[in-house]
């Protein structure tokens, strides 16, 4: 695969939930790209890993619970001290285990909200002020395909990821007049980790109704991820940009 070159030169970047999958591949590609990468995540062996991994100067990382707003606030309030933040990727989340919604456990009904949409309102909210200052910014906010749809058994993930793509389209017109963009994504499955936090039937369900017939691969959403964070995304704000492989046409 020949993959494109993103020039993200002079850029500092903040990557939620980068400690594996998804968010991993595009702290990769932002490097590559020649910015700085702060990525973010609950679970520190991920990010030891990461580090590892990724081995560059121009990396680091910091243990963040996006749901928890002091958390957040503090950390940011941190890195503006010395630095401007240009990009926003929103993209930590959990799915949950899959269930009815009759029976699903209101505790964890309410954490899977709180990550996915309250975590999302949390980073925006302390982090756009700054791009505000700097008349500069990129946010991608990391939605999924059950936003749009609604997944069956999936009710609290479906409406997380449904919150965060009204979210996006509200802030993005809030911010339209300024040169800072935010879009939301929407993807289909794709072989990370997340996977297993569901049933192996709900994700043989979830695959059978893509189109192409096959999982998202990951470099494939780093692709829409970079031209969206980028600078020549000047235009294209408070969107949707589906990536389902044909399961959602609208
Ligand atoms: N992989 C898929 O099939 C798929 C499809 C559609 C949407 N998504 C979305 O893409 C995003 C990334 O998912 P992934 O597939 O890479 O999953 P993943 O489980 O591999 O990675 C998610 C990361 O988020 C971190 N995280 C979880 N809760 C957190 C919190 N409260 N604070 C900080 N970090 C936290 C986890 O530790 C993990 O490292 C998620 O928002 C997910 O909902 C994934």
């Amino acid at each position: 695969m020949n993959k494109n070159n993103f020039n993200f030169k002079g850029r500092t970047a903040i990557v939620t939930g980068g400690g594996q999958g998804f968010g991993l591949d595009v702290a990769k590609r932002f490097l590559e790209g020649g910015a700085k990468v702060i990525i973010w995540d609950i679970n520190q062996n991920l990010l030891d890993e990461a580090v590892k991994e990724l081995n560059s100067e121009n990396l680091t990382s910091q243990k963040v619970d996006i749901s928890n707003y002091k958390e957040v606030e503090e950390t940011v309030n941190g890195i503006t001290l010395n630095n401007n933040i240009d990009i926003l990727i929103n993209n930590a989340g959990i799915t949950g285990p899959t269930g009815p919604l009759w029976e699903y456990d209101v505790e964890m009904w309410k954490k899977i909200v709180d990550i996915n949409l309250v975590g999302t309102f949390n980073c925006c909210r302390t982090i756009v002020p700054n791009m505000i200052k700097n008349n500069y910014g990129r946010i991608v906010n990391v939605a999924s395909v059950a936003g749009k749809d609604g997944n069956a058994n999936a009710s609290a993930y479906s409406s997380g990821k449904a919150g965060a793509i009204g979210l996006t389209k509200s802030l993005g017109k809030e911010l339209a007049d300024k040169n800072i963009a935010v879009n939301a994504v929407t993807p289909a499955g794709a072989k990370t980790r997340i996977l297993e936090q569901m049933s192996k039937e709900h994700v043989q369900r979830m695959l059978s109704k893509v189109p192409r017939g096959r999982f998202l691969e990951i470099y494939e959403f780093t692709s829409l991820v970079c031209w969206l964070a980028s600078e020549e995304n000047s235009f294209s704000t408070a969107a949707v940009f589906d990536i389902s492989g044909g399961r959602s046409t609208y």
